[in-house]
């Protein structure tokens, strides 16, 4: 098969109508504005009412993605969503497929939680540089307001729910210029979203067990250590990979969990500030959906151009965390 490259040539994103702030908040857990500004960047959040759905948010920002494109539905090959928090265990990837009417594209779920896109971006990526798939869209999206624990004011204040979707194309000149991802199990009771049976006795010889979901739990200072040690360091690598010095990244994209984590990390690379896109103010943490959405946002007000060089970072639960550097647009 012929290999070949890709472009990343739409983007769109979708929240709730309903968005939280930090006073709000107060009236459920005891916090402040204060303390939530200070410790996080997070000002207010979307908040997705029981009558969402993840397939409703996805399918908005893929079709708001298709549209920027210039891609029909009919034209897709291959549906990606990476999510935590499907309508359904079995995969919301295809109800996104029938809402979007892209009905020759095969579509699956992805779970790397808050790396999530940066994983599907890489997987995406293979299917395209082999020559199997022309047009995928590449979903993040996460409803985790519905298992967070609210009565948990160290986790409850962090979280938001939303989506964003890229479209990646194959092309002739290949704009993913490096990636790197990372996996470790040893770490992974950092941040669970666990699933928690009872036992149901079947027959006197078989025991099953039975149950749902534990709210999110999170040792947060780990996790805030891991953050900022391990994406400095695969940035870094990646841009090894990609044959770039740091100071020829434009823009750096990353998952939104905290204001501190990204001036630490643009401080450990000598990267102003400024090139690091920030929306966390008004979102929270929105888990797979953070970089797209951000993205998303730079794109359509102007500063992401065509040609600009864009450092993406995801990490999270797992412990996962990745980074790619890719061109924008062609
Ligand atoms: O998406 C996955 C990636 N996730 C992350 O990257 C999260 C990484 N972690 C963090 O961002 C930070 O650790 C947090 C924002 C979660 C917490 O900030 P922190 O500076 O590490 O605070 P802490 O957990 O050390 O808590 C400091 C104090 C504690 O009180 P004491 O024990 O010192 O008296 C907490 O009980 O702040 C208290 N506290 C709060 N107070 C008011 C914790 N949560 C709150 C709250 N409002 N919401």
């Amino acid at each position: 098969m012929e290999r070949v490259g890709l472009a990343i040539i739409g983007c769109g994103s979708a929240s709730p109508a309903v968005s939280l702030d930090n006073d709000g908040l107060s009236q459920v857990v005891e916090t402040s504005d204060e303390w939530i500004a200070t410790r996080t960047g997070i000002r207010r959040r979307c908040l997705a009412d029981p009558g969402y759905s993840l397939a409703q948010l996805g399918a908005a920002a893929a079709a708001k993605a298709l549209e920027m494109a210039g891609v029909a539905p009919e034209e897709v090959d291959l549906i990606l969503l990476a999510t935590s928090t499907p309508d359904d265990l079995f995969g919301t990837a295809s109800v996104i497929q029938a809402r979007l009417g892209a009905t020759r594209a095969v579509s699956f779920d992805l779970t790397a939680a808050c790396s999530g896109f940066v994983f599907g971006l890489v997987t995406a990526a293979q299917f395209i540089r082999t020559g199997v798939y022309r047009n995928v869209v590449l979903i993040g999206g996460d409803i985790l307001s519905r298992w967070v624990d609210w009565s948990d004011r160290r986790t409850c204040v962090l979280f938001g729910d939303g989506a964003g979707a890229v479209v990646i194309q194959a092309d002739p000149i290949d704009r993913l210029l490096g990636f790197e991802l990372h996996s470790d199990g040893s770490q992974n009771a950092c941040l669970n979203l666990a699933y928690q049976g009872e036992s149901k006795v079947l027959t006197p010889d078989v025991t099953i067990a039975q149950g749902g979901y534990r709210p999110i739990t999170m040792n947060g200072q780990e996790v805030y250590k891991f953050a900022v040690r391990k994406v400095p360091e695969v940035m870094e690598k990646t841009f090894f990979h990609a044959g770039l010095d740091a100071a020829e990244i434009d823009w750096v994209v990353m998952h939104q969990a905290n204001q501190r984590i990204l001036d630490a990390v643009a401080d450990r690379l000598s990267i102003p500030r400024e090139k690091v896109i920030s929306n966390l103010a008004k979102y929270g943490n929105t888990s797979a959906a953070s970089i797209p959405l951000a993205l998303d946002e730079a794109v359509r007000d102007g500063r992401i151009q065509p040609g600009n060089k864009i450092a993406m970072s995801g990490f999270g639960a797992g412990l996962t965390w990745g980074a790619a550097v890719v061109q924008w647009g062609k």
